[in-house]
């Protein structure tokens, strides 16, 4: 059997076998296999499909690609996690894990990933803080488990390598939408975890990576029957991903958000939508935890948390354990985002055109234009802006006004037409009131 010989297979639409998939994440591994054989078999794999058994194989070999992580046994059963599917402006993971170890004795051990796709990168998104360290050994995360309840970083090359290197061939090669890699990719990550329980945001829209409802509704099934056969308590949120999720687009730019909302100013007001998952994804981590006995109780211990500033100061402290220097984790926290965070060389303020009502803005659409900014990648070595992004001024249900400003561009390069149109069309206004949805439509488990 040689990588050719089951490229073969795979290009044909035959099924692969245990061994061949074992050989094939082998050989990977060990570098045997060249960037154009990965790139080969992920479009062999995006156009042809797999299997539930190849999906298990690639799963277990993935988790097996690297160390697994384990616990003291006095943590059994809160060890939990949360992942995304992803999305655009979707910065829930950073609020979510401060909020819930300032709240409760739950253990994080989130490894999370980059750009994929039009979605922004979580790991990305945390370097725009000076000194933020994403590569962490299995003794640092322990350490920071046992420190602050949690850590936030990526696969590396002692933990799910395969995926490492699977999922940035998938971004670069437009192969990120297939279900079966999403569910493979997600799920070998959490189970090198060691988790006990397992969060799922799997959205659906114009901008997910799943497509429609019907569609995610299949991938949420298929990821919460996959963590149970890795011995997971699992539970999948169809969320809802048309618009961009807060107010701002873009890496430096969601770090700012995430902060603006620990920090309670506006009780979560500017960006309900952020609440809402905080809220809901959150309270059932604690339940399934055992942290709480109800979801209102949940609810309400995670609104208590933030106003008592606990769960900003458990960012701060995560920051602090992940490199940033002291000194810069609690600028940043007081607030002092121009100080810390990038800044982009120009921001212009865009206009609406008309009278109404904010129907949509586009997430797919400004997802795509904060790539073209220099915010994601287009080959794996393209270097990230940091800086560039959007700002929501009005979102979906506000009302407009002609000349009202609606968006502000930060942005390094100069701005050609055909962008800016394009930013114009992100927005939909209608005549008739417009309202805010919630983004959470079901649960599955
Ligand atoms: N998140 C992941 O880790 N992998 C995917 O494929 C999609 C989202």
């Amino acid at each position: 059997m040689t990588i050719k010989s089951i490229l073969r297979k795979k290009r044909d639409g035959e099924e692969l076998n245990n061994e061949e998939i074992g050989s094939f994440i082998k050989s990977l591994i060990i570098g045997e296999v060249s960037d154009a054989q990965l790139g080969a078999m992920m479009m062999a794999i995006y156009i042809n499909g797999l299997t539930e058994a190849e999906t298990t194989h690639f799963t277990k070999y993935m988790i097996n690609s690297g160390s697994t992580l384990s616990w003291p046994d006095e943590w059994i059963g809160r060890v939990v996690d949360k992942h995304s599917t992803g999305g655009v402006g979707d910065k829930i993971s950073f609020s979510l894990i401060a909020v819930l170890t300032a709240c409760s004795d739950v253990k994080i051990p989130m490894i999370s990933g980059r750009s994929l796709g039009i979605t922004g990168g979580t790991l990305d998104k945390l370097e725009s803080i000076p000194g933020f360290k994403v590569g962490l050994t299995p003794s640092e995360i322990l350490e920071g488990l046992r420190k602050n309840g949690c850590v936030l970083c990526g696969q590396t090359d002692d933990i799910v390598p395969a995926d490492r290197l699977m999922y940035a061939c998938r971004d670069e090669t437009e192969t990120v939408t297939n279900r079966n890699l999403i569910n493979a990719s997600i799920i070998s990550k959490k189970a090198a975890e060691g988790l006990n329980a397992l969060v799922l945001d799997v959205k659906f829209g114009a901008a997910s990576t799943l497509g429609d409802v019907l569609e995610a509704r299949v991938a949420a099934e298929d990821m919460v029957r996959a963590a149970h056969n890795v011995g997971i308590k699992a539970r999948a949120f169809l969320t809802e991903m048309n618009d961009p999720i807060g107010r701002m687009v873009g890496n430096g730019l969601e770090i700012r958000e995430t902060v603006e909302f620990l920090r309670w100013e506006d009780a979560g007001e500017r960006t309900p939508d952020l609440l809402e998952l905080v809220l809901t994804l959150g309270s059932h981590m604690l339940q399934m935890t055992n942290q709480v006995s109800s979801f209102s109780e949940g609810e309400q211990i995670i609104r208590q948390s933030l106003a008592s500033k606990k769960a900003l100061k458990a960012f701060e402290n995560m920051l602090a354990f992940q490199g940033v220097p002291a000194e810069v984790a609690a600028d940043l926290c007081e607030g002092k985002y121009d100080a810390v965070l990038p800044k982009a060389t120009t921001t212009v303020v865009h206009h609406n055109g008309d009278h109404g009502y904010v129907a949509r803005i586009d997430a797919a659409v400004i997802g795509h234009l904060v790539l073209e900014l220099g915010g994601g990648r287009l080959k794996k070595t393209d270097k990230i802006d940091h800086a560039v992004g959007f700002e929501l001024l009005k979102v979906v249900g506000d009302q407009v006004t002609l000349g009202d400003p609606w968006i502000v561009i930060h942005h390094n390069e100069p701005l050609s037409g055909s962008f800016v149109s394009r930013v114009q069309a992100s927005l939909t206004t209608t005549k008739a009131i417009s309202v805010r949805r919630n983004r959470v439509l079901e649960v599955v488990s």
